[in-house]
């Protein structure tokens, strides 16, 4: 089966199309036929975060030439030969009224191409910024009525699950954000899986029983683990997004051996839930930068404290999870899952505890947001049917498991 993904809940526009078989299990098998993703996080760094209305027009700018790009990586690209194509755009002026923009450049695609060989189309329906997941819909919508293709409304979230518990080869590629061109299958794993999911916007963990099926067991009672990243980057100046800046100046203080004369307060490490809180700490490097000039070296100083607080927390509450849940695996996904100090913790800690799960996590740089994820979540309810009423399907900002 041919899916195709759209992925535009944030501050990437991603569009993938894989080729996949089989059930979720042994016979899994994905190719990654095509691939398009551009990042707007250089646009944002000027707000010092995602600027929803932004987002929405450059997703609607890029789609259609990041669809473009993926089909024709796939050979999936036919002129189109029927003198009648244009009869069957006539649905897309309702579909797309509130995308002047993506009409406009949607339209002579359409008419240029013809209908590739695609099964289903997965988009992300939630969680996001709705503006954004809008367009992403609309987009899928308008595909779908013109190809006569079925729709599946992808949860954002079980993408990031789903993501590395693939096997993907080659392992070293490069560049992958640009060009994905890998093929995989299942890694071997048991459930129940606890799923770690950190990104800009959610920090929870999941437990799951069995495929597809969800249960929250802990989630932040404010900001997320991304944001707290991205806000003290913000307040010391470093830019958008604040992870991977963070996470350089705290490997710089390590290696050089640079520990600042403070600590933060672990939040919510010992209060026996399985909830997070970061808010407290932006309000810790708030006092720092308010009180102190902030040398190279102060910013070092506290980014490693940062990201070891962070840590702290984030792993022991995993490892407490898994214990009390008896997970055999741990899953860790979503932006912040990226982060190299916060894996290696999470490795360390689970080799070294009682309980023995496997830790999975996803290639760096499919940690943050692509359209492979949301293919692959796809395909998998695709199997089953599990369509979406073109209708009915909404953006669903605060959409949950
Ligand atoms: O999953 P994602 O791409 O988008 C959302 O769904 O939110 O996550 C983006 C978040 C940002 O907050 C970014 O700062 C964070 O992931 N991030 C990192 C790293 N790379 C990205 N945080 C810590 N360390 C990193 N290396
Ligand atoms: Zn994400």
């Amino acid at each position: 089966m041919r899916v195709l993904g759209i992925e535009t809940s944030c501050d990437e526009t991603a569009v993938c199309l894989i080729e996949a078989d089989g059930a979720f299990g042994a016979d899994f098998k994905y190719k990654v036929l095509g691939n398009g993703l551009l990042s707007q996080a250089a646009l944002h760094a000027q707000y010092g975060g995602v600027f929803p209305n932004l987002a929405k027009r450059e997703h609607a700018k890029n789609l259609v030439p990041l669809l473009h790009k993926a089909l024709e990586e796939a050979g999936a690209l036919q002129p189109n030969t029927e003198a009648a194509a244009g009869a069957a755009l006539v649905p897309l002026k309702a579909i797309l009224e509130r995308e002047p923009e993506l009409f406009a450049l949607i339209v002579p695609f359409l008419l240029k191409f013809q209908k590739p060989d695609i099964d289903a189309i997965a988009v992300t329906a939630g969680p996001g910024l709705e503006p954004a997941l809008w367009v992403g819909i609309n987009f899928a919508k308008a595909l779908s009525a013109v190809w006569g293709i079925p729709l599946v409304a992808v949860n954002h979230m079980e993408g990031h699950i789903i993501l590395p518990m693939m096997h993907i080869c080659p392992e070293q590629h490069t560049n992958v954000l640009q060009n994905v061109s890998a093929s995989g299958s299942l890694s071997v794993f048991d459930f129940p899986v606890l799923a770690l999911l950190i990104s800009g916007g959610h920090t929870e963990l999941v437990l799951s029983k069995q495929f597809g099926m969800y249960q929250l067991v802990g989630e932040t009672r404010d900001d997320a683990a991304g944001e707290a990243f991205d806000k003290v980057a913000r307040l010391m100046e470093l830019g958008y997004p604040g992870g991977p800046l963070i996470s350089a100046l705290a490997a710089e203080a390590r290696e050089e051996n640079i520990k600042g004369d403070f600590s933060f307060t672990r939040p919510m490490l010992h209060d026996g839930t399985f909830d997070f809180s970061f808010s407290g700490l932006k309000t810790a490097v708030r006092n720092i930068v308010t009180k102190r000039e902030m040398t190279g070296e102060l910013k070092k100083q506290v980014a490693r404290e940062f990201e070891e607080c962070v840590a702290d927390v984030l792993v022991a509450k995993t490892l407490r999870a898994v214990e009390e849940h008896d997970a055999r695996t741990v899953v860790v996904g979503g932006g912040v899952s990226a982060n190299t100090y916060i894996r290696e913790r999470l490795a360390e800690t689970l080799e070294k505890a009682d309980a023995s799960a496997e830790l999975l996590t996803p290639p760096p740089e499919l940690a943050t947001d692509n359209a492979l994820m949301i293919a692959l979540a796809g395909y998998f309810h695709a199997l089953k049917e599990d369509f979406a009423d073109p209708a009915g399907l909404a953006a669903k900002g605060n959409l949950r498991l």
